[in-house]
């Protein structure tokens, strides 16, 4: 189904911020991701006013559970999980509009039936509803609901009006280019592009979307921001966490795939790209895309190649022992899937032409860190030369995405005295500081902006897939080697030394 009608309600970032009459169905409600997030995000919206008046949510999923239950579940997640203490009295009046609706996800009269309800609903309601569908189950069963979703009838399309069905799938999409085309492919059988909201919940970060007000609102970057002043860009994604849990799905999918083609690459693509002509979610994603498209592919081989993979063994996490990643639980003991990841891609663009951007992710690291450092060059070492007086650091651009949110300028000062010697000083900005520590978090703003049809924080399908397109090649090459090339490093570490060499090659270290 091509997207044709360009849809009215795509007004991007700049859109007021109220949502029109919604029931949300969370297919996969008995998960993780909605005890954690989802559900508290649509509570927190709730406090702040944002949910629309008529709000029905349907949890959906295989095993029968009574509404009651479904709601008494939902109120303990909100006790854990909310970012505000439970309002007993506001959940009140969310907590009768909660219920939930058992079938499996490959069964059509299970979606007859809930359709039936849905339609019930909005009877009662004495007016119509947009009907959000939020996919929040593993990849496997993404298929037959979004196929269950059209056959019913549910993916409704009402084109040009906010009556649309919507849906929400969460990542990965796809595992490799062919199978993110196919799940594109599946996909827009069932809706057009705009009904479609990819999610990657780091474009639900604030400090994410600062990026573009960052840049695009002060006028003091813009000039500095390309080659001729710009020395490389290091993005890194670091946690301290393992795998815990979820070895089963990590085993599957390694640093590659869980954080450096999604997550990490937005980073870059909203680093790099162009000024958008406008805030809309069409000219921010279109710049995305040019961005990606000019990445240059990966040198897999030889001195130059151009990405190390490694597995963490064991090691201390503050002071902890911490076991390696093959002593975790249901991981194969010959498994070869990285835990790390560092990589270096080449912009070949008028304006990042020979600045390489190092990309690095991975689990089990010294502590949980995202930040993007932009590091100018050195200016010219006229007056500043003697090593044994001057001791210059690059100018260097922090932008922190996590924890500690914020943004550092790193610079040269003087060192008070009557001779002249310098050192490296930084000058900080700390949202904490500025705006106060509550702020939303990313899946408030991504389901909100989904329900009121703002799809700049999504991902579009060409998108992907021209992620994908780079990905691909270094995943079926590292598939071929097994083991062969698997770096290690210890528990508490930065990662291994061959991620250190990789930026040695062009004289840069690891910030
Ligand atoms: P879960 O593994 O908790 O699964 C969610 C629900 O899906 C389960 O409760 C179960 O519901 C159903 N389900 C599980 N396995 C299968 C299966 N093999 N076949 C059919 N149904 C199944 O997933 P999460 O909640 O952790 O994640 C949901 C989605 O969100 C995934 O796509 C994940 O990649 C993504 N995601 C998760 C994050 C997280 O922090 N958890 C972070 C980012 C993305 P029932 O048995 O009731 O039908
Ligand atoms: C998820 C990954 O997408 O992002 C997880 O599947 C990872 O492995 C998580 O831990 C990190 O998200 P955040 O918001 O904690 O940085």
């Amino acid at each position: 189904m091509s997207d044709t009608a360009r849809h009215p309600f795509l007004e991007g970032l700049s859109k007021h911020r109220g949502a029109p009459p919604t029931v949300i169905v969370i297919f996969g409600a008995s998960g993780d991701l909605t005890s954690r997030k989802l559900v508290p995000a649509l509570y927190n919206l709730g406090l702040d006013s944002l949910l629309p008046s008529e709000f029905h949510l349907l949890g959906y999923g295989r095993k029968p559970i009574p509404d009651e239950e479904f709601q008494a579940n939902c109120e303990r997640d909100l006790e854990k999980f909310s970012r505000r203490p439970l309002n007993k009295d506001i959940w009140g009046h969310v907590k009768p509009n909660v219920g939930y609706h058992a079938g499996g996800y490959d069964d059509p009269k299970a979606f007859t039936e809930l359709k039936e309800r849905m339609l019930k609903i909005e009877k009662e309601a004495g007016r119509d509803l947009q009907f959000l569908f939020y996919i929040s189950t593993p990849p496997s069963v993404f298929k037959p609901i979004l196929e269950n979703l059209g056959s019913s009838g549910l993916a409704r399309h009402h084109d040009g009006t906010d009556l649309a069905s919507k849906v929400i799938i969460e990542k990965p999409f796809g595992r490799d280019l062919d199978t993110a085309k196919e799940l594109n492919r599946i996909i827009t059988d069932q809706f057009h592009e705009h009904q479609v909201y990819r999610i990657d919940h780091y474009l639900g970060k604030e400090t994410v979307q600062d990026l573009l007000v960052l840049r695009f609102a002060n006028s003091i970057f813009e000039p500095l921001w390309n080659r001729n002043y710009v020395d490389c860009v290091q993005i890194t994604v670091a946690e301290s966490l393992g795998v815990g849990t979820r070895g089963g799905y990590y085993d599957q999918s390694g640093a590659t795939r869980d954080m450096l083609q999604n997550h990490t690459m937005q980073l870059l693509a909203l680093t790099a790209m162009e000024a958008p002509v406008s805030l809309g979610a069409e000219a921010i994603r279109d710049e995305k895309v040019k961005l990606l498209k000019a990445i240059q592919p990966l040198r897999l081989e030889g001195e130059n190649c151009d990405a190390v993979r490694a597995q963490y063994g064991e090691g201390l996490i503050d002071g902890v022992r911490a076991p390696g990643y093959m002593q975790e639980q249901d991981i194969p003991q010959d498994s070869s899937t990285e835990t790390y990841g560092a990589l270096r891609f080449s912009i070949d663009n008028w304006r990042w032409q020979g600045v390489p951007f190092y990309l690095r992710s991975g689990k089990r690291l010294a502590r949980r860190v995202s930040e993007i450092a932009i590091r100018f060059k050195q200016p010219p070492g006229i007056l500043f030369s003697d090593p044994t007086r001057f001791d210059l650091a690059n100018n260097t651009l922090v932008i922190q995405i996590q924890p500690d949110e914020g943004t550092t300028l790193l610079m040269n000062s003087k060192i008070p005295g009557l001779e002249t010697r310098t050192q490296a000083v930084k000058m900080h900005f700390r949202y904490a500081t500025t705006f106060g520590s509550n702020t939303p978090e990313a899946y408030e703003r991504l389901i909100l902006d989904c329900m009121i049809g703002d799809s700049t924080l999504f991902i579009r399908g060409d998108e992907t897939e021209t992620s994908w397109g780079l990905y691909t090649p270094l995943l079926e090459s590292w598939q071929e080697l097994g083991r062969k090339g698997l770096q290690s490093y210890p528990c508490g570490s930065w990662g291994p030394l061959a991620a250190d060499k990789l930026l040695w090659q062009s004289n840069h270290e690891w910030r």
